[in-house]
């Protein structure tokens, strides 16, 4: 920690400096630290599931980490894509997609640099590193490579949607229980922090220069804005809702509970 001196009115002060240091009197610290706690779960919980690699299929639920199950050692296969050599996790296969989508995210990338790495902490409060060189160079400026995730997710909230509908079809014909609303509500969240992404408003909008001459971009445009401008809380809610969707889909297998029926 070094320090240096200012003047407040007339009289010096000494001003702390470097790592953490702040003239901040609020709790900036609590956002960084639920971030390590609720992220750093979500990242263990992830990595459990998928290397315990059981368990996550519940007759007619499938759990998001392993959608699309695509071979041939899955409890329940969406497409036979992959042979039997794969005798992994089938959740290996899919999730590099999701998982770099939102690693790279712009609003995790704040997230976890501030809860992380202290890069910084937060606002007006010191950084760890001595010096700051943004995103413009190795390694971080591999978080370019977002816009590629985006393209790789799109199909992914369409299979969780087909997932949702197929949660309907039971062992003893068409019904619905808790966990086909779970199912639909999972995709319908995922599918919102897709369009939230600031790549997707870009696509949609971004670069047209006169929206008057394009009425049907300007119109989506406005929806995925509307939907951007709420993108770090999406990002949190979707975040939960994988995991949970998830854990009920465990629940249910596991017989801890038992999937309430409506018809
Ligand atoms: S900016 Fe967050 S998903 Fe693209």
């Amino acid at each position: 920690m070094t320090s240096a001196t200012d003047h407040v009115g007339e009289t010096r002060v000494a001003i702390r400096t470097g790592p953490a240091a702040t003239l901040r009197q609020d709790a900036w610290w609590i956002a960084p630290l639920v971030t390590v706690v609720v992220l750093g779960g979500f990242v263990l919980y992830g990595l459990w599931v998928t290397f315990i690699n059981e368990d996550y299929y519940a007759e007619p639920y499938l759990s998001p980490f392993f959608s699309p199950c695509l071979a041939d050692n899955c409890e329940h296969q969406t497409a036979e894509v992959v042979g039997d050599w794969w005798n992994l996790s089938p959740a290996l296969l899919i999730l590099p997609a999701p998982l770099g989508f939102r690693l790279t995210c712009y609003y995790y990338r704040k997230a976890y640099y501030r809860a992380f790495l202290w890069s910084p902490p937060a606002c007006a409060v010191g950084d760890v590193r001595a010096r700051y060189a943004g995103e413009s160079r190795f390694p971080l400026i591999l978080q370019n490579v977002h816009r590629v995730f985006f393209y790789l997710v799109l199909p992914f909230p369409f299979i969780l949607l087909y997932d949702g509908i197929r949660a309907f079809d039971f062992a003893d014909g068409f019904g619905m229980g808790v966990g086909t609303l779970v199912l639909l509500v999972n995709a319908v969240l995922l599918g919102a922090y897709t369009l939230s992404c600031h790549t997707c408003r870009h696509l949609c909008g971004g670069h047209v220069d006169s929206f008057s001459k394009s009425p049907r971009r300007y119109r989506a445009w406005q929806l995925v804005s509307f939907l951007n401008e709420r993108h770090m809380q999406i990002a949190w809610v979707s975040l939960f809702g994988v995991a949970l969707t998830d854990l009920y889909v465990r629940l249910v297998a596991t017989d801890v509970i038992r999937d309430l029926r409506f018809f």
